[in-house]
């Protein structure tokens, strides 16, 4: 697993927050990162941002589904745009990269288009962490 490249220093500007692994946590964290992106100034992002939180949580939710466990998102506003984190409980199965066809394979390849990077991280306790930066166009604002 490697966090190599994830560095976003975040200050405050950090949003966790729980969800269960019901579908419709899906559109609750999407709202929560439009709120997010909308107090930083961000929301010129908003499109890919919100398609590729939606990508990682329903992932989370199918693909890694615990019995008893939470998924968690975190928000975190960098220099350069938002690295977007789903954690979930399974690290046994990791994300891979498929052929896009009948039986789906199309999130990831959503995810690597939309962001700058993305990969998987070990995270605090089991399971791991899946996560995305996403820039503003035109690069660093500040
Ligand atoms: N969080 C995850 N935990 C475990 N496996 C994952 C996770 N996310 C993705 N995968 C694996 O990576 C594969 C590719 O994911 P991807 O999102 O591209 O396609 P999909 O979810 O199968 O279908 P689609 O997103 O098109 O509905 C999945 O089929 C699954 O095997
Ligand atoms: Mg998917």
């Amino acid at each position: 697993m490697s966090g190599a490249g994830t560095a976003i220093r975040c200050g405050e500007t950090r949003r966790v927050q729980r969800w269960t692994t019901h579908r419709r946590s899906v559109g609750l964290a999407r709202d929560e990162l439009r709120a997010a992106l909308a107090e930083w100034g961000l929301s010129a992002i908003e499109e890919p941002a919100v398609l590729v939180l939606s990508e990682l949580v329903t992932n989370a939710i199918t693909h890694a589904y615990v019995r008893g466990r939470d998924i968690e998102t975190s928000f975190c506003r960098g220099p350069e745009g938002v690295r977007i984190a789903v954690d979930d409980a399974d690290e046994r199965r990791h994300p891979q990269m498929r052929t896009p066809g009948e039986a789906g394979g199309r999130g990831l390849v959503l995810v690597e288009a939309l962001s700058d990077r993305w990969g998987v991280s070990a995270r605090r306790g089991v399971g791991k962490s899946v996560w995305a930066v996403i820039t503003v166009p035109g690069g660093r604002w500040r």
